[in-house]
């Protein structure tokens, strides 16, 4: 199965990003031919800071490299590296109907933000069907906040394929039901647009300020409680060890779950779940010639898979004379 996603060098990577995407798309690699990159086109949306920017490249490719992905056992590149994808994007930006964008939700909860509407915001769908369509991506894994961008995509191929006859594969979304959503510490979704992560590579000293500051309820100790209704569990849950877990449900169940407890039991958790990769991260962090040489690597491989699907939309559409 090709798998194919991207992720935005935008901010701190937090553990929202880790099991909505980062960690099934590392767990593909054993068995599916993926495709991994770093979404630099889709970032300048939003950040216009070129020593922010570059930065954030870097450092999201270095966190994706030290979580586990091996640039052996897939294509992982950055987006820009590739600059076919912004000719796919204004082709299929001919084919994409108004309404299609307009219904976005992103659009309307980037704006509202106070992000600027620019036309980019507004085509960002488009840029990103041409990221899955250009690699003929199969299976796409992203959070439940990515669906929509995903049936645009389909969407998109379908006209395209409908219009010009067939030539592009319709991607399918792979959204882990379990983990569609993880929660912030405040209890919305967590996001780095709401402050309210968890940072996969935070020092100690912030971990532990978000861990404590998770919002819970005044409940009393003795009292029994919803686990599930609860962030802190919620959270607990993606990293403690089944015995355990299964005690600290109990103790919701029956009474006697000390939020103050279970949060520095949380931190322990975290602080070693994440050692190995924070090692690594280290490593790579001294030695960025490395790092963009796996990139460049990456980038050539990428290129050379893009450039025969790009030939045939172009022949589809006339702009071969
Ligand atoms: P953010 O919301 O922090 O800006 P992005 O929109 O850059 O994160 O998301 C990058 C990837 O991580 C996407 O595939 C997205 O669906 C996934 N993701 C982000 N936040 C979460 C979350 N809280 N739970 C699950 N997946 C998430
Ligand atoms: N829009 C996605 C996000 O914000 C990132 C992205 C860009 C992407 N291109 C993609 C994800 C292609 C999957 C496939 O998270």
């Amino acid at each position: 199965m090709r798998i194919l996603s991207g992720i935005q060098p935008s901010g701190q990577l937090h553990i929202g990003n880790y099991f909505g995407m980062m960690r099934p798309m590392i767990a593909s690699m054993a068995t599916n031919e993926l495709y991994a990159f770093i979404v630099d086109f889709h970032a300048l949306t939003s950040v216009h800071d070129r020593e922010r920017l570059a930065a954030g490249t870097m450092e999201a490719a270095i966190d994706f490299l030290a979580l586990g992905l091996d640039p052996e056992r897939c294509i992982f590149w950055v987006q820009s590296d590739v600059p076919e994808v912004t000719e796919l994007t204004w082709i299929l930006s001919t084919v994409t109907p108004m309404g299609l964008l307009e219904r976005c939700h992103s659009y309307k909860d980037k704006t509202a933000k106070g992000i600027a509407p620019s036309h980019g915001l507004f085509a960002y769908p488009v840029l990103m069907a041409a990221d899955i369509l250009l690699y003929q991506a199969e299976r796409v894994p992203v959070g439940k906040d990515q669906k929509q961008h995903l049936e645009v995509a389909r969407d998109i191929a379908i006209k395209f394929n409908h219009t010009f006859g067939e030539t592009f594969v319709l991607p399918e979304p792979v959204i882990d039901a379990d983990l569609a959503t993880v929660p912030g510490i405040d209890g919305q979704k967590m996001s780095k647009s709401y402050g309210n992560t968890i940072p996969i590579f935070a020092g100690e000293k912030e971990l532990k300020k978000q861990v404590m500051a998770i919002v819970t309820d005044s409940t009393p100790v003795d009292q029994p409680k919803d686990p599930d209704q609860c962030n802190l569990y919620n959270i607990f849950k993606l990293f403690a060890p089944a015995e355990r877990l299964a005690a600290v449900h109990e103790l919701y169940v029956n009474g006697g779950a000390m939020y103050g407890k279970i949060k520095l039991e949380l931190l322990e958790i975290l602080w070693e779940y994440f050692r190995q990769a924070r090692e690594r991260r280290e490593q790579l962090r001294s030695d960025p010639g490395q790092v963009r040489e796996i990139l460049r690597q990456g980038a050539v491989k990428a290129r050379a898979k893009a450039t025969p699907t790009l030939e045939l939309a172009r022949q589809r559409v006339g702009l071969r004379y």
